[in-house]
């Protein structure tokens, strides 16, 4: 098993099955979080952000999803420290610029801005919402719940930072879709689903997927300047 987990596809496999299973989040995160801008009066969004807090299928995939994101994140960075060590000189014997995209050339510091993200953004939601427990309380058809909305549409529109947070999930939302770019089939390869006429494909599906999660992430700070 170790031995299996050292080699170049154990490696991978790893990193695929973990990326997959944060790419069907990042859907799921997006649709929920879509709710911001089709409802004003925070409503949809604050019953479908409660329904994800108290259901109790959701409360078992949250300690699920942390560990995802951790053995993701740690395994990208042990499998690039042994990739370095495996290979400590960069020769230019190979056209690397013609051989690969940009994205695929520098996963890992693409991963490494969105987790610089992440923690901020882990800091303004998830740290208020489930350890400091500083929202007020809304009452959405009888039921009393707590205002994401107004967390949300206050970090976007604060009158000092908005534009400053703003400009920074938008730079997330980019730096997110180019690392997806190349994750999407590569993935999928790993999992030996890429062959080469697959690949092309694949890797179309992959920039409609990357572009819909990085526009529709950046689209919701737009909203929140355009119509607040
Ligand atoms: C405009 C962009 C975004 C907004 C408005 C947003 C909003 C939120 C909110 C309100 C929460 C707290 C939900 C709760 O705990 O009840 C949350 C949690 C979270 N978000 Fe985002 N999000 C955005 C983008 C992203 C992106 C791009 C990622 C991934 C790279 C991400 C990953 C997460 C994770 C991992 C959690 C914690 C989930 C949990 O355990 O509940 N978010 N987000």
């Amino acid at each position: 098993m170790s031995t299996f987990i050292k080699s170049s596809i154990g490696r991978k496999l790893i990193m695929s099955l973990s990326g997959i299973f944060l790419m069907l989040f990042l859907l799921v995160h997006l649709l929920l979080n879509s709710f911001l801008m089709f409802d004003s009066s925070g409503d949809l969004f604050n019953m479908g952000a409660h329904f994800m807090g108290t259901n109790p299928m959701m409360k078992v995939m949250e300690p699920i999803l942390g560990l995802g994101f951790l053995v993701h994140i740690l395994w990208s960075v042990w499998i690039t420290i042994e990739n370095q060590k495996a290979n400590p000189v960069k020769y230019a014997v190979v056209d690397q610029k013609n051989a690969s995209s940009w994205a695929s050339r520098n996963m890992f510091v693409l991963g490494s801005v969105v987790f610089i993200f992440l923690a901020m953004h882990m800091m303004h939601f998830w740290y208020e919402i489930k350890i400091a427990h500083s929202l007020a309380e809304v009452e959405v058809d009888g039921v009393m719940m707590e205002n994401a909305y107004a967390l949300v549409s206050g970090l976007f529109t604060d009158a000092t930072l908005g534009l400053v947070y703003s400009g920074l999930y938008i730079l997330g939302a980019i730096a997110l879709g180019l690392h997806l770019h190349h994750a999407f089939w590569s993935a999928l390869q790993t999992l030996g689903w890429s062959n080469i006429e697959w690949r092309k494909r694949l890797s179309v599906v992959g920039d409609i997927y990357a572009v819909i999660i990085a526009g529709g992430f950046s689209l919701i700070p737009i909203y929140f300047l355009i119509f607040s």
